[in-house]
């Protein structure tokens, strides 16, 4: 399935405005792989000691969101009338259960799939109408992705794997930032074998690097955990918390497990297509007790 197809996409390429919004297909989620060094706007902001900055900055928002799938006797309301916002070096985790919409609201924040009705920002940029360029490039240069099941080029090594992005935009890697993001994986002598030769878990890190190694404005993750045992999804969970901690980038995480959606700053509960509920600074027992109180 991996192939010159997905570096195509990867390049920004092979993605026509044609049967966009989805009906009825899971979007191609390999198109959204693609992430570089921001040239011009959106991205992770500089850490900044200033006393003024009050509120940290919006880095996606979605405004009053729904997402109806089908019509009539089939229609599926998948989201439904969402609001919601993620400031700047946020680790956010959304939870719900299957169905609920989690990964329809990721896929409306990246571009992927489009509200039915409501506006979707990237910082201050209404993406709700763009067009598939536009779409393109916000994800190639301001948005990075992690999937349940890694998605890497399989014929790459680790690293080449983690500068693909960059390379197919003609981007130089920032050296600093580079080995910055590599040291937070820790893949160490693993960088020059293939994802066969490589955990799990390990894949999974190289991943997470590809999807930080542009500096995005924000990192979109859909049950990254999900394929993993508890101690390399526990990897996982610290490389992303390092991620925002120390490079000061922006996560939405969707998962199902407590333990992961503990590393959080924020836990968005979504059922049947609504916001109900939100919890700040969770712990493990706090989200089991919002889990069972929702009913689930
Ligand atoms: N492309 C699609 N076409 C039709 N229905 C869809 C599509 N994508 C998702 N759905 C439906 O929308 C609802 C929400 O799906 P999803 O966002 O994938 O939920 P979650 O990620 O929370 O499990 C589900 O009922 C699902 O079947
Ligand atoms: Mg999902």
């Amino acid at each position: 399935m991996i192939g010159s197809d997905v570096i195509r996409r990867f390049a920004g390429q092979g993605m026509e405005p044609t049967g966009f919004p989805p009906t009825g297909t899971e979007p191609n989620m390999t198109v959204t792989i693609d992430n570089t060094i921001d040239p011009n706007g959106i991205t992770a902001p500089e850490p900044s000691g200033s006393p003024l900055d009050a509120e940290p900055p919006t880095v996606a928002r979605v405004e009053d969101g729904s997402r109806i799938y089908g019509s009539g006797g089939t229609e599926v309301v998948a989201l439904d009338h969402v609001d919601v916002e993620f400031a700047s070096g946020e680790f956010v985790a959304i939870m719900g259960p299957s169905g609920a919409g989690k990964s329809t609201l990721l896929h409306c924040l990246a571009g992927l799939d489009r509200l039915s009705s409501g506006r979707v920002f990237i910082g201050d940029r209404d993406i709700t109408a763009a067009g598939e360029k536009e779409l393109t490039l916000l994800r190639r240069d301001h948005l990075g992705f992690v999937f349940q099941s890694y998605n890497l080029v399989p014929t790459l090594t680790a690293a080449e794997n983690i500068t693909l992005p960059l390379d197919l935009a003609g981007r130089k890697p920032d050296r600093e930032w580079l080995d910055e993001v590599i040291g937070i994986v820790g893949l160490g002598d693993r960088l020059t074998h293939r994802p066969d030769e490589l955990s799990g878990g390990q894949q999974q890190r190289v991943a997470v690097a590809r999807a930080m190694v542009g500096r995005p404005a924000l990192i979109l993750a859909d049950e990254p955990t999900g394929n993993l045992d508890s101690r390399s999804g526990g990897e996982i969970l610290r490389f992303l918390r390092l991620g925002v901690g120390d490079l000061g980038l922006t996560v939405v995480m969707v998962t199902h497990d407590p333990v992961a959606a503990a590393c959080s700053d924020r836990v968005v509960f979504v059922t049947d297509g609504r916001i109900t509920d939100e919890l700040a600074e969770p712990d493990v027992d706090g989200v089991i007790d919002h889990m069972r109180l929702l009913g689930r």
